[in-house]
């Protein structure tokens, strides 16, 4: 059956398109993403040349891409190459005890505008392979929506269709740009740490961050790479995207007001079938075999469990020990165990895990996870009962909105070091048998959602590729100013209005009723 529907796919398809995906590799999320859903376009029989000039040195051995064979590297300068390990010196690890405010955002966002300033410098000093991918003609390019250079290759290379894209969940600045309704009353931020349901205070808190991201956001504008350099602004652009294709999931993500162009393909890169087909090796399946429940744990690869403080090490290895019966697997990236684990038999420390493939694995009971988008859309497809850790970044937002439903428990990370708490929160997910209907719930219902986040993409680009930019699908609001979006002229003119009216009733009325009601009444008190 499902080889016919295949091959139907191919039958239908009239047009194969040229499609360019950009992705300067900067990150190992971002570029699962894109070269997902460059495999997800080769697979329906498009023509994808996959762009991706490297930043960060350490992913460029990395192989990304399954079935696009189209691929251009560019090195970087020694410049961007200084910048992108910046990136990696970049010093998480205070994120175990501390907050990450929107203060220590800014060097790190300083780090972003620098390396994308130089990789357009690159990119301008290369401009042979640039003419080479402009003789190409690409039908549309797909790109991550707030990499500024993206925008100078557009320009250079004339490409008709934008088809910008967004590894995170929910970008309110892309958002904006596409004239999409930004519900701070009831939607939380990228980085909020609310649910929709806010108190006044978080709703201005809410509000707040939502606006104040544009300011800390690399500049939105870029030098063409054609004579005479002129320096364009980006925002003048956004609207000329025909759809935008965001990591979030409607069946998961709050519900919210959102327009046709927003086109949610959120766990796409989650192969259900593929994980479910593919078994763990001997070795894995051996510690799977060891006791009647397993738990996996990882605080993904930015955040290290070698980091985290030792007391918060010793609380959980003194918990796990109290459960006997469950092994452990702890995605630990040092060999230093024995100074906190000595001695204790139920824990498995492994350098690298096959995350997913455990996760798809029926004899793994839960996962103790970081909620990184990755992670959450994968327990999420995977039907995991989890635990829930946000460490920093949108991962408070992620946790918050799988909790929603039921399936996980959210533990604070200056929790961590308590073990009545861990013990509570390990009982329930390990144990309550509610939070695993929940969760395998929510992943039958990803399962069959309508329409796949596969076949949405498929459609929409191709529909963007055949019909280039979509006029009609931009909303007129978008270029409103903030007094007649929300009908504040209007609301005060009919304030206005209704008071002049009750006022004038009240006036003319005055002798009348102080004549039938007022005078007699004196009149019996006399
Ligand atoms: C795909 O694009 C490349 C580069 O433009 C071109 O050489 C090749 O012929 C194209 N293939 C198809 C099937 O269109
Ligand atoms: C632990 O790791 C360090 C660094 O990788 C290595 O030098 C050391 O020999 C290791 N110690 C043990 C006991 O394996
Ligand atoms: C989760 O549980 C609450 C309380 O029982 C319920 O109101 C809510 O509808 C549940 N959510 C989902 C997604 O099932």
């Amino acid at each position: 059956m499902k080889l016919v529907v295949f091959l139907l796919s191919f039958v239908q398809l009239a047009f194969s398109y040229n499609f360019l995906v950009f992705c300067p590799l900067f990150g190992h999320s971002h570029t699962t993403y894109f070269a997902k859903i460059a495999d997800t376009l080769t697979d329906a029989g498009h023509n994808v040349t996959f762009f991706t000039p490297t930043i960060m040195r350490r992913f460029s051995k990395h192989a990304y891409l399954k079935s696009t064979k189209n691929v251009i590297h560019l090195e970087p300068s020694e410049k961007l190459a200084i910048l992108g390990d910046k990136f990696e010196a970049g010093d998480t690890s205070q994120f175990w005890v501390s907050d990450s405010t929107l203060l220590k955002a800014l060097p790190v966002m300083d780090t972003f505008t620098r390396a994308f300033e130089e990789q357009t410098a690159v990119l301008g000093r290369n401009l042979e392979l640039l003419d080479k991918l402009k003789a190409m003609k690409f039908d549309a390019m797909i790109f991550e929506s707030f990499v500024i250079p993206a925008y100078a290759l557009l320009d250079y290379l004339e490409i008709p269709t934008i088809l910008p894209a967004t590894s995170i969940a929910y970008d309110e600045i892309l958002a904006r740009s596409i004239g999409e309704p930004i519900m701070t009353s009831a939607v939380p931020a990228l980085s909020s740490a609310f649910t929709d349901q806010m108190t006044f205070v978080q709703r201005i808190v809410n509000t707040m961050s939502s606006h104040l991201k544009s300011l800390i956001m690399p500049k939105r504008e870029f030098k063409s790479l054609r004579f005479p350099h002129s320096t364009i602004e980006i925002s003048s652009q956004g609207s000329m995207s025909s759809f935008v294709f965001t990591n979030s999931n409607p069946y998961l993500d709050y519900a919210r007001p959102t327009i046709e162009k927003n086109v949610q393909i959120g766990g796409i890169s989650v192969d259900v079938d593929q994980l479910k087909s593919q078994k763990v090796n001997e070795d894995w399946g051996e510690i799977l075999n060891l006791r009647t429940k397993t738990m996996l744990i990882s605080f993904g690869s930015i955040m290290l469990s070698k980091d985290m403080p030792l007391e918060n090490r010793i609380a959980l290895v003194s918990t796990m020990d109290k459960f006997p019966e469950v092994t452990f697997i702890w995605k630990y990236e040092s060999n230093d165990t024995d100074e906190f684990a000595k001695g204790v038999k139920n824990i498995h420390f492994s350098n690298w895990i096959p995350q997913t493939a455990l996760l798809a694995d029926s004899r793994l009971s839960a996962f103790f996870t970081h909620a990184g988008l990755g992670s959450t859309n994968e327990v999420s497809y995977l039907g995991k009962p989890a635990i829930l850790c946000p460490i920093f970044a949108d991962q408070m937002r992620n946790a918050k909105m799988l909790a929603r439903h039921n399936g996980s428990v959210e533990i604070s990370k200056y929790e961590l070091g308590q073990s009545e708490k861990l013990e509570e929160v390990f009982k329930k997910i390990l144990y309550d048998q509610s939070y695993t209907t929940a969760s395998e719930n929510l992943a039958l219902q990803l399962a069959n959602q309508p329409v796949k986040p596969r076949e949405l993409l498929v459609r929409h680009a191709e529909f963007a590729a055949r019909f280039g930019r979509l006029p009609s699908l931009d909303p007129y609001s978008r270029q409103m100013s903030f007094v007649s979006y929300f009908l504040i002229d209007v609301a005060a003119t009919l304030f206005l209005i209704s008071s002049l009216i009750l006022y004038m009733v009240f006036k003319i009325a005055r002798k009348p009723i102080n004549y039938l009601f007022i005078t007699p009444v004196k009149s019996k008190t006399n």
